[in-house]
Parts: C-alpha cells; sequence; structure tokens
C-alpha cells in the first residue's frame, strides 16, 4: 500500500493534529517524519484539549501504531513529559508507540546552544521555539549526533559526554548571557533517557517496508509547515528539517514510487508565529479579530501568532512543491462575520505582478494583490454536513479550488473532532 502524507501548507499551526486523529479510524500507523518538539499539535475531543510535540496524533487510537520515524528529532525530558499526561489520561501506549533507531536525540545543551544562538543574533532572531531543534539537525548533517539506537550501545554515556563538552565550549564562544545548571539538566535527561528505554526501538524503515508488503495503510504526519522547509521556506526564518512531501521519504525511508494521496492543510487565513517575512500580515482590527476568534497562541510557546489574509501566491507553490493531491480548509469558522473577505491571488514584486514566489518576499520588495469575496454570518461551528454551508462560504471555497487546481475535500469548522465536515470524495 501506499503511504498517504498530510502536510501543512503554510508557516504551520494549520490543524494537522485535528485532521490527523480524525483520519486516524483510516490507517493502520502513522507516522512523524521530521520536526520535534517545535510542532504543538492539538486534539479536542470528548470536551478536551490535548497537545502533542513528537508523538504521533494517532496515539489516541490505542489499535493503531503510532512510529516517531528517523527523521524526527527527540527531547527525551519533553517526550517523557508527553507520555506522563498520556498516562494521566489513561492512555495505553506500550504496545502502540514505537521509535526509530535512526532518530536524532535533542541534548540539554542543544537547547542552550540554540538560546545562545538566538540570543547573539539580536533583532534578526529567527524566533525560535528554543527546543535545540536547529543544533540537533545541524549535529546530525554536520554528523556529530546522537541517535536513539546509541542509547542500546555500551559507550553511551561517553558518547554524550564527548559532544555535551563540545556543546559547552560553544556556548562559552556565543558568550551569550545564559544561565544554567547542566547537572541539574543532566539528571533529567538521564532520567528521562530510561524511561525512553522502556519503548519499543524499531528499525523503522524496514518495519514500514515490512508493513507496506503485508497491506497495512500508513498516514505520514508532517509537522510545521512549507514556508517554514529548510530549502523551500522563507530562509532563513524557517526550521531546520524538509516540512514538505520529499521529507517524508527522508524522514521514514519510504521511496518517491510508494507516495499515495498527499492532503495539504492550510486555514482559511494565514497565521506565522516567529519572525520573518509575511506579505498578507494585517496591523488593524481584522488581524486582531482573527487572532482574538482564532485564539491563535503558539500551542508549545503560548506567544501570539501573527495573522493576515490568504496568501495564494504561497498556497500554490507551497502545493507545487508537495505534490498535493487534496486540500482541506481549516479554521473556515473563524471568518464568520466578515462582510468581505480578501484572498491575495498575486504580489506587486517591484512594479511587476506576479503570480510565483519570488526569492526575496520582504515588505520592500512584495505588495499583495487582492481580491475581494463577499463574506458570511452564519455560525458555522455546529454544522455537520456540507449542504449546511452558507452560500457565501461555497464561493469562497469554490474559488479557491479554482485558483488553486485543487480540490478542498474537507473543511473543518471547529477545534473538535466531529466538527469536521466532508465536502466531497476524490
Ligand atoms: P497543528 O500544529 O497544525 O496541529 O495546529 P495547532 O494545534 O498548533 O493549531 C491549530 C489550532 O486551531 C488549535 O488550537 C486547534 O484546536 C484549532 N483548530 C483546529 N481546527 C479548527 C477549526 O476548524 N476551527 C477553529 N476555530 N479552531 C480549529
Ligand atoms: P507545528 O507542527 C508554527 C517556527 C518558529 C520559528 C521557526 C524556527 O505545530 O505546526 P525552530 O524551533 O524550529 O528552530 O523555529 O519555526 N515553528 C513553528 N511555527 N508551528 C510549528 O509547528 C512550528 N515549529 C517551528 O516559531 O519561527
Ligand atoms: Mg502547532
Amino acid at each position: 500500500m501506499a503511504v498517504d502524507l498530510l502536510l501543512g501548507l503554510q508557516w504551520g499551526d494549520e490543524g494537522k493534529g485535528k485532521i490527523v486523529d480524525v483520519f486516524t479510524s483510516n490507517y493502520d500507523i502513522i507516522a512523524r517524519f521530521q520536526g520535534g518538539p517545535n510542532a504543538g499539535h492539538t486534539l479536542v475531543f470528548n470536551g478536551k484539549k490535548h497537545v502533542l510535540h513528537t508523538i504521533p496524533s494517532g496515539i489516541f487510537h490505542e489499535d493503531k501504531v503510532n512510529l516517531v520515524g528517523n527523521g524526527v528529532v527527540i527531547d527525551p525530558v519533553i517526550f517523557k513529559k508527553e507520555l506522563d499526561k498520556l498516562e494521566e489520561q489513561d492512555v495505553n501506549y506500550t504496545k502502540s508507540l514505537c521509535i526509530s533507531r535512526k532518530a536524532h536525540i535533542i541534548l540539554p545543551t542543544h537547547r542552550l546552544l540554540d538560546a545562545a544562538s538566538e540570543a547573539s543574533k539580536g533583532k534578526a532572531k529567527i524566533g525560535s521555539t528554543l527546543k535545540g531543534i536547529g543544533p540537533t539537525y545541524m549535529d546530525k548533517t554536520g554528523r556529530n549526533g546522537i541517535r536513539v539506537g546509541d542509547i542500546e550501545l555500551e559507550d553511551f554515556k561517553d558518547k554524550y559526554r564527548a559532544l555535551a563538552d563540545k556543546h559547552e565550549a560553544m556556548i562559552e564562544f556565543y558568550n551569550a548571557d545564559i544561565e544554567y545548571d547542566l547537572k541539574e539538566l543532566e539528571a533529567d535527561f538521564f532520567d528521562a533517557i530510561e524511561t525512553l528505554k522502556s519503548l519499543k526501538f524499531i528499525d523503522s524503515e524496514e518495519y514500514i517496508y515490512q508493513a507496506q508488503q503485508s497491506g497495512k495503510t500508513i498516514l505520514a504526519e508532517g509537522a510545521q509547515g512549507s514556508l517554514l522547509d529548510i530549502d523551500f521556506g522563507t530562509y532563513p526564518y524557517v526550521t531546520s528539517s524538509n516540512t514538505t512531501a520529499a521529507g517524508a521519504c527522508t524522514g521514514l525511508g519510504v521511496a518517491p514510487s510508494q507516495i499515495g494521496e498527499v492532503f495539504g492543510i492550510f486555514k482559511a487565513y494565514t497565521t506565522r508565529v516567529g519572525s520573518g517575512p509575511f506579505p498578507t500580515e494585517l496591523f488593524d482590527e481584522d488581524g486582531e479579530t482573527m487572532g482574538r476568534v482564532g485564539q491563535e497562541f503558539g500551542a508549545t510557546t503560548g506567544r501570539s501568532r501573527r495573522c493576515g489574509w490568504l496568501d495564494l501566491v504561497a498556497l500554490r507553490y507551497a502545493c507545487q512543491v508537495n505534490g498535493v493531491t487534496q486540500l482541506i480548509m481549516m479554521k473556515g469558522d473563524v471568518l464568520s462575520g466578515f462582510e468581505t473577505l480578501k484572498v491575495c491571488t498575486a504580489y506587486n514584486y517591484k512594479g511587476e505582478t506576479i503570480t510565483h514566489l519570488p526569492y526575496n518576499i520582504e515588505e520592500e520588495n512584495v505588495s499583495p494583490i487582492y481580491t475581494e469575496i463577499k463574506g458570511w454570518a452564519a455560525d458555522l461551528t455546529g454544522m455537520t454536513e456540507a449542504s449546511e454551508l452558507p452560500e457565501n462560504l461555497n464561493g469562497y471555497i469554490e474559488f479557491l479550488e479554482k485558483e488553486l487546481n485543487l480540490p478542498i475535500t474537507i473543511v473543518s469548522v471547529g477545534p473538535d473532532r466531529k466538527q469536521t465536515i466532508t465536502r466531497k470524495t476524490v
């Protein structure tokens, strides 16, 4: 069976966690392939909210396998906290959760290095989540990293010490004003390593291959969004992994020919958390309304998310680099009540109208060109059928389908599992 992908098409927080949870009943295995605890995936069901960081969003379905792939970076301390929360909810993960031996480990000093690097950048800081993501992927590509499989080896502690000592020297080099007690951080780290050891470590590429051979269905869950991709995002204001479809191949060991559906998920407007260009960002009442009604606060850091109109130039680009086959539109309910909606269909780029994403999308180079669309007033949050959706919302959706040349098959009208409407099947 092919591996299906579910990917964020914007700057993250599109609602991936919610939809993966909804889709889990259709799959045998849910697999994360990149990112780490910088992610915050929110699920809401039975009146309760759950936020996952590293653990796949299928974990509440105990009969499904949840796999943390080789492309993911794991902070054992945060992972342990996630497990503790699951235990509080009586979720039994011991049989269903497994981790790739090839996944890299975030050391406490990676987190410190992230903080030191950000502090040294001053105004040019990335706005990182400070979870150590950049430094850990740097050690991975620099061939210095420590992997989950190393935990099983006798020299794990020596490996750890050598890398942590090197990091301490690097932290000093930054000359940043950060205080820390490494001994305390290390005690938590090694305690969490012991917890991690109680889980199944697997050769996940082999596992996935065998699962495919035996007809199992697999959904790969993306983290972050396409515009945060290390290659195709708004560099350097990006994360340090490939968040796009190609990342699922390298982050799980799945061949490109084995990819099936590519579900592209986007908000009906746009948000961004952290620094970096955002052509359709709003600094007015409309942006404030989106933030307030949409509860736009980061699930990992609690920071306010910047809000703006939907950007079809960026969205088209994301559909293209990912090979999206169908679209899922989230948070349409947040736009209820706007008399007129704006959608960016092109950019004015240095005086020229363009419809592709240029190298520079900073404010001084790009200004959005908008098409106006009539809004709707109805509250969508209680709707369950496509036939109930207001005419002007259908007009908005059809406009987007035409512009993007892709079907919008699912419309989400609230955070709860149940607030999910299937519009069409393809
Ligand atoms: P993820 O990182 O892509 O999984 O998304 P986040 O969980 O970071 O952010 C999405 C936020 O929007 C969460 O608070 C969700 O509970 C919420 N959410 C998801 N879908 C909808 C929706 O259709 N309407 C509204 N109002 N909220 C939603
Ligand atoms: P989910 O999976 C939104 C952003 C950070 C920062 C940049 C780099 O919940 O959609 P990093 O910590 O990766 O070095 O930060 O990327 N960022 C996210 N923004 N959602 C996320 O994940 C994000 N993960 C990282 O805010 O701008
Ligand atoms: Mg999130």
